[in-house]
């Protein structure tokens, strides 16, 4: 299919690790037969925990580690060489930019290497500098930069060849509020434009709102994918009920398992399922009791991956 922008089959790495001053090898199975299609146009978040294996996998397709198993394609081709890369804006995890340089000599430094010829570089430095917000600073040097200075300026440098992908490791880290909406906007307007996006992400609200799919991965192995709607359907979906009976029936709520929070004459029931919410409109008639609104709660993609991963 050619508008399959990324691809992956059976992709795994493991690291090997010497203790014991060499005596001990241990091995860390860091991603565990990955099969991952990413399509053109497409904003895909990678979600998982702490050490999940997502910079692993990101620096698999960037070709900054090669693969223990399993192959690569990017824009239909097998990833064998950097050509690719030429196509491809990258922000690592950690941006470790060159500190004695101020973000502007970074930016024409970076340009330079993709062979942008000075008028292009010149303008489109230009453009970035004021999209991610660093006109103020871009003339300091970068070692001086607080952390989301330097997240911006990575951000700009992922940019800088206008990529028709980008493969962004937890872009929105060391973001202020302002910061993230400014990314948001920013990646929903490079959608617009027909270019992919993959990012890694902890913050789980900020993937939920640009995300066309998510992955989530726990322990080197892809979970789950899919639209968060999708996956989050595929649930139980949890109602709120909300009644008010007399006083004198409140003792008898007790026998209602769920959560219950009583004030005065009302009653909130939170229950995990629709299963149970017959049971309980028919106990609120028999209590003599008046409904007042059935609420159903959205599973949250903060939810849906708490499941996931503990399972
Ligand atoms: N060079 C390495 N040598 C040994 N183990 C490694 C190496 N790089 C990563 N690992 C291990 O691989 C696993 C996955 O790490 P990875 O950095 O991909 O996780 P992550 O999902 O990006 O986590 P985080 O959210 O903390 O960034 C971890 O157990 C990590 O310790
Ligand atoms: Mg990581």
């Amino acid at each position: 299919m050619n508008n399959l922008i990324i691809k992956t089959e059976g992709l795994a790495k493991v690291f090997k690790e010497t203790t014991y001053g060499g005596l001990k090898q241990k091995t860390i199975v860091a991603l565990d037969n990955l099969h991952c299609e990413v399509f053109q146009g497409e904003v895909f978040a990678f979600l998982g925990p702490n050490g999940a294996g997502k910079t692993t996998t990101i620096k698999l397709l960037t070709r900054l580690i090669f693969p223990t198993r399993g192959r690569v394609w990017l824009f239909g081709k097998e990833n064998v060489d950097h050509t690719a890369m030429k196509k491809v804006g990258y922000l690592p995890e950690q941006p470790n930019l060159y500190g004695y340089l101020t973000g502007k000599e970074f930016l024409n430094f970076i340009a330079q290497i993709f062979g942008l010829d000075k008028q292009v570089r010149r303008k489109r430095i230009d453009v970035l500098i004021e999209r991610v917000g660093l006109s103020e600073r871009v003339m300091h040097l970068i070692r001086n930069y607080s952390r989301g200075m330097v997240q911006r300026l990575g951000l700009a440098q992922a940019l800088i060849n206008d990529p028709s992908l980008l493969i962004l490791d937890e872009p929105m880290a060391s973001l202020d509020p302002v910061g993230r909406k400014d990314f948001r906007d920013l990646i929903l307007e490079l959608k617009n434009q027909g270019k992919t996006i993959f990012f890694s992400s902890h913050i789980l609200s900020d993937a939920e709102m640009i995300a066309d799919r998510i992955g989530i991965l726990n322990r080197g192995k892809l979970v789950s994918v899919g639209k968060l709607d999708d996956l989050s359907h595929s649930q139980t979906q949890p109602v709120e009920v909300t009644f008010i009976v007399d006083s004198s029936q409140i003792s008898q709520i007790d026998l209602v398992k769920e959560n219950v929070i009583v004030q005065g004459n009302r009653v909130l029931v939170r229950l995990d399922d629709k299963e149970a919410l017959s049971s309980l409109l028919r106990q609120i008639d028999k209590w003599g009791g008046r409904l007042e609104s059935i609420i159903p709660q959205r599973k949250s993609l903060e939810d849906y991956f708490m499941t996931e991963v503990r399972k």
